[in-house]
């Protein structure tokens, strides 16, 4: 069953944490004990290291490049990871709207905005008898383009809450892969979950579990400096020398000026399917190597479609990437929102003629409208799964192996 599949997946990413754990802490570099936050020093083990304080923030960006700060800061890559607010949080509070009832009778679940904050209560039974658990959101995970689960604290400990939103259900949902009529509030969160929503959390070291991290000292949302690294450097040069002739170098990194296999790394730290850390999580830097930091899943073991998927190596399958320099900002540009699918087949036509289209002879120039439906099809995730009152709804994920899909095909 999908759900089980997901479960599976979801225990997979806490079995491999879980055995790498080990190795992990042996090969943890000594970390200096921060005296501020935000002051921990990253150690890999190339010997590049990238201390905290060399990185700046989006702020510190935003002052000199204003037009890419305000369209990146509608990304869901920006949003991917915020504080609860009424606007940050897509579920409804309201009377009725705040609802989630289960397949057991005896469980349902209440969303309550309070003074203090957003609450998530399971209430087990019936009255007089009705039993309840409470625990605040603290965290907002997904910008919410397909939907959001939320994280709260316990202690240092950071796990992740029953109830998720679900947006083409546009309302409260079993949080992915849990089993509807069961209240779990155990299910940790792991390194590898924030690497990729967030920008940094400092791990605590512990000897039974991995989800402990300082909570004073996270930075959440992608930041600029996940893609470009550390930008203390950049800033000062361009601030002192703000006339200077551009010598070839500013001192941060252009991913398009690094080697293909560099700059899709880039996006392969995140869009390369569930890998497994082989140093601290937060330790990679753009332009390095990131097998160094990281065993991505083999390409033929994961290039499936899936919301934690591998658009990557599906990407790497096709032709159209195969016998071209093609990256992914060939057709994406991860500075301002999401367009709509069709508006990529301009895209496609940087490189090929409509009349190569073996359906041009059938439909004409009309196929220029819209080339992405047929050949980079929407197809259903198998393991996205919100079991709703035994009511299954998948995410649906666009396959990025562009090349001819027999109509309906959905593997
Ligand atoms: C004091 C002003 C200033 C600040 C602060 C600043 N930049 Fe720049 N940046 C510039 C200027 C000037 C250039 C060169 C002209 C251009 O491409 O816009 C530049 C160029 C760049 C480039 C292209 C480099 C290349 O080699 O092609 C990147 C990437 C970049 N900045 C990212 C950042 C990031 C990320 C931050 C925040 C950590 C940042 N900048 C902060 C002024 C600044
Ligand atoms: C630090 C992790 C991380 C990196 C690095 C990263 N992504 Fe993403 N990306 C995400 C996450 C997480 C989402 C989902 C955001 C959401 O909607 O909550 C996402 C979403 C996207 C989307 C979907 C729509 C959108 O919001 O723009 C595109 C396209 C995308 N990424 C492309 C890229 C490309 C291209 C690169 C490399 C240049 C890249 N990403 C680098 C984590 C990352
Ligand atoms: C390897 C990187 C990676 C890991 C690990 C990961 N995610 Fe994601 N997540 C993504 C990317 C990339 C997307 C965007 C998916 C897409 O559209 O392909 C995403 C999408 C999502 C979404 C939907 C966001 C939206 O706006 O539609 C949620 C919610 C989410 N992830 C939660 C989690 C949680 C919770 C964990 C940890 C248990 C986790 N993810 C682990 C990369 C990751
Ligand atoms: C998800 C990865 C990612 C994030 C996040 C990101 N960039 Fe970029 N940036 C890129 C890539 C990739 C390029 C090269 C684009 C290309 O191929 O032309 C780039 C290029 C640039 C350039 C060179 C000029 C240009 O427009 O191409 C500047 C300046 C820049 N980025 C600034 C920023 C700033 C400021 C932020 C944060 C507000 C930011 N970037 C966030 C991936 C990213
Ligand atoms: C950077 C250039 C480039 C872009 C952009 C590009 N392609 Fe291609 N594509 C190619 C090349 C090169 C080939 C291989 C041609 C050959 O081998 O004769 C190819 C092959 C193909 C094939 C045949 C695949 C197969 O397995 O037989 C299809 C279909 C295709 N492209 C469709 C598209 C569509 C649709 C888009 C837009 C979503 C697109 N391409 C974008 C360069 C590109
Ligand atoms: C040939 C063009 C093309 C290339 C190259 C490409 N993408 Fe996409 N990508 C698309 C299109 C089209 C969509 C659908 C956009 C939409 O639905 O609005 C998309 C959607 C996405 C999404 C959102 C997931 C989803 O299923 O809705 C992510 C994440 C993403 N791309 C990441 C990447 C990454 C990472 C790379 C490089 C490995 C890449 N893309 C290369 C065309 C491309
Ligand atoms: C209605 C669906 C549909 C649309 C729209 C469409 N294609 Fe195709 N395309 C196909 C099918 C089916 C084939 C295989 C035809 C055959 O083998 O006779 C094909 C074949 C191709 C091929 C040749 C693959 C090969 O090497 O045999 C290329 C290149 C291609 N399409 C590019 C495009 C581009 C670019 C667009 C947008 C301008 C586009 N297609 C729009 C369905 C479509």
């Amino acid at each position: 069953m999908a759900t089980r599949r997901l479960i599976g997946m979801l225990m997979a990413v806490a079995c491999v944490a879980a055995l790498t754990f080990a190795s992990r802490t042996a090969a943890r570099p000594q970390q200096t004990k921060p005296s501020s936050p935000g002051r921990a020093i990253a150690q890999v083990n190339d010997g590049e290291s990238a201390a905290r304080t060399n990185f700046l923030g989006d702020a510190a960006c935003r002052g000199c490049h204003q037009e890419i700060g305000d369209t990146y800061a509608r990304t869901g890559h920006h949003l991917t990871s915020q504080l609860p607010t009424k606007d940050s949080i897509l579920g409804k509070f309201t009377d009725g709207a705040n609802i989630l009832r289960t397949s057991d009778p005896d469980l349902h679940f209440r969303m309550d905005e309070k003074e203090s904050g957003f609450y998530e209560t399971a209430v087990f039974w019936q009255p007089p008898d009705e039993k309840t658990r409470t625990e605040r959101i603290d965290i907002v995970t997904g910008s919410g383009e397909k939907g959001q689960t939320y994280l709260y604290w316990k202690g240092n400990q950071l796990f992740q809450l029953p109830v998720s939103y679900w947006s083409e259900l546009k309302g409260w949902t079993n949080s992915p892969g849990y089993t509807d009529g069961i209240a779990n509030f155990d299910r940790p969160i792991v390194p590898e979950c924030l690497q990729c929503h967030a920008t940094y959390f400092e791990s605590l070291p512990s000897e039974n579990a991995e989800n402990y991290y300082r909570k004073t000292d996270f930075v959440l949302g992608i930041s600029c400096e996940r893609c470009h690294g550390p930008g203390r450097e950049h800033a000062e040069n361009e601030r002192l020398n703000p006339t200077a002739v551009f010598s070839g170098t500013h001192s941060i990194v252009n991913p398009a000026s690094l080697p293909r296999d560099r700059q899709i790394e880039v996006c392969a730290q995140c869009h390369g399917g569930i890998g497994q850390l082989i140093v601290p999580a937060f330790s990679y830097v753009p332009g390095q190597q990131l097998d160094n930091y990281f065993r991505l899943p083999h390409p033929n073991a994961d290039a499936r479609v899936d919301v934690h998927g591998n658009q990557v190596a599906l990407t790497q399958k096709s032709r159209c990437y195969q016998n071209s320099q093609m990256t992914c900002t060939t057709c994406h540009d991860v500075h301002a929102p999401e367009r709509a699918a069709a508006s990529y087949s301009a895209k496609c036509l940087q490189c090929h003629k409509d009349r190569e289209c073996g359906e041009f002879a059938k439909l004409g120039a009309k196929i220029r409208e819209n080339c992405i439906d047929c050949h980079m099809p929407l197809q259903d995730s198998d393991l996205i799964v919100a079991d709703l009152k035994g009511k299954q709804i998948k995410a649906r994920i666009r396959n990025h192996w562009v090349k001819v899909y027999a109509t309906g095909q959905n593997p």
